[in-house]
């Protein structure tokens, strides 16, 4: 079994600080404009964005539009082949604020990871809490996270998501802390 993700989805996620609504869509349905892909690389510099995610992944060197073109391709092959879904989290206005994926079609279980920017604050709990109502409604059984060791805001979001603690695995690894779904949902 795989799952089934429907088209056209946008749903409506409530920035919890400022009360704004925004929504989160398939990133095989959003059209990469010039204005887009500048916004994603600003997101990609980000103080936090980039010394969490790209620091080290591109050996110090700035995220740059190549970057954002590549997430994109990245993210319409996984969509293609049916094996990882990647969703943006737009404004009203159709200006990128966070990002969130689902990295496999194992229902038994499944990595997610995300980010946010900055300018956005208040999105990602709720994102994640989005994410996982829609991956439970696709069958998925259980979610989990690796979270880097000292990402405390990250660790944070998932156990405001509602996702526990590992603490058996987290001791086991020296760099991540492991969060995951009940196997309940
Ligand atoms: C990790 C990251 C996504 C966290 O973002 P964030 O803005 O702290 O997360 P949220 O939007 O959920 O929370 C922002 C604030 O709103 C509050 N909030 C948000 N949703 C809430 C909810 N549903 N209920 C209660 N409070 C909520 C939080 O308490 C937080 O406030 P605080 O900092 O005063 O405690 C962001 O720092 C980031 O993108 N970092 C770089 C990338 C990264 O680390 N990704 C994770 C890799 S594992």
């Amino acid at each position: 079994m795989s799952p089934n993700f429907p088209n056209k989805l946008s749903i409506p996620v409530m920035n919890h600080l400022s009360g704004k609504i925004y929504f989160l869509k398939r990133v095989d349905e959003i059209e990469p404009s010039d204005e887009l892909l500048e916004h994603l690389v600003a997101i990609g510099n980000e103080y936090k964005v980039y010394s969490w995610i790209f620091k080290e992944m591109l050996k110090e060197e700035p995220y740059g539009l190549n970057n954002a073109n590549d997430f994109f391709e990245m993210g319409r092959n996984g969509w293609n082949e049916n094996e990882q879904f990647v969703f943006m989290l737009m404004t009203e206005n159709g200006e990128p604020a966070a990002c969130i994926d689902i990295k496999s079609s194992d229902l038994d279980g499944a990595e997610i990871g995300y980010l946010s920017s900055v300018k956005h604050r208040g999105v990602m709990t709720n994102t994640v809490i989005a994410i996982l109502n829609l991956a439970r409604d696709e069958g998925y059984k259980r979610l989990f996270a690796l979270v880097q060791k000292g990402n405390d805001e990250s660790s944070d979001v998932m156990l405001r998501a509602g996702f526990l603690h590992n603490e058996a695995r987290s001791e086991q690894c020296e760099t991540y802390h492991y969060y995951e779904t009940s196997s309940q949902q």
